[in-house]
């Protein structure tokens, strides 16, 4: 139940990682690696020095969020407490259930934001208004 969750049920997930010499994978499966079958990939870059991505909450829909390259902070918000992320290894993970309102910044030079995602892309989903999100979860 999104109204009900907190930043505490988001987490970083250490990936798995295959050292090899030739260059290292890290390898993401749904059910196995996140909690959750993988219904949408898609990737930020090209992210403008000083460039803020986010603002919003989902109601439904979990992510997995990746720095595949480079590094940013991930800010989330339960309406009540807030916690901050710095993503800066593409081994990392960070978990977020629904419910949570998370607002993406500092963004590096040619950081590359991977997201796995449990729905397809619904715009009925999103809650882009910070109050109504602070309605939504009642608080
Ligand atoms: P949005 O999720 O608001 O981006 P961010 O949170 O990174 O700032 O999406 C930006 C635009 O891209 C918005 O018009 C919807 C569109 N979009 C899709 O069409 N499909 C998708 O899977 C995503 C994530 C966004």
């Amino acid at each position: 139940m999104s109204k009900q969750t907190t930043i505490n049920d988001c987490k970083i997930i250490d990936l798995r990682k295959i050292h090899d010499p030739r260059g290292n994978l890290t390898p993401i499966e749904g059910g196995v690696d996140v909690p959750f079958d993988i219904k949408r990939i898609y990737y930020l870059y090209d992210v403008p020095g000083g460039e803020s991505r986010g603002s919003h909450a989902h109601k439904e829909l979990q992510q997995l969020i990746v720095a595949a390259s480079g590094s940013f902070t991930v800010t989330l918000d339960d309406g009540t407490n807030k916690k901050s992320f710095n993503l800066n290894r593409s081994y990392y993970g960070l978990l977020v259930v629904p419910g949570i309102w998370r607002d993406l910044d500092d963004f590096s030079s040619g950081a590359v934001l991977l997201c796995l995602a449990s729905e397809h892309y619904k715009a009925s989903d999103y809650i882009r208004d910070y109050d109504e999100f602070l309605r939504y979860k009642e608080v």
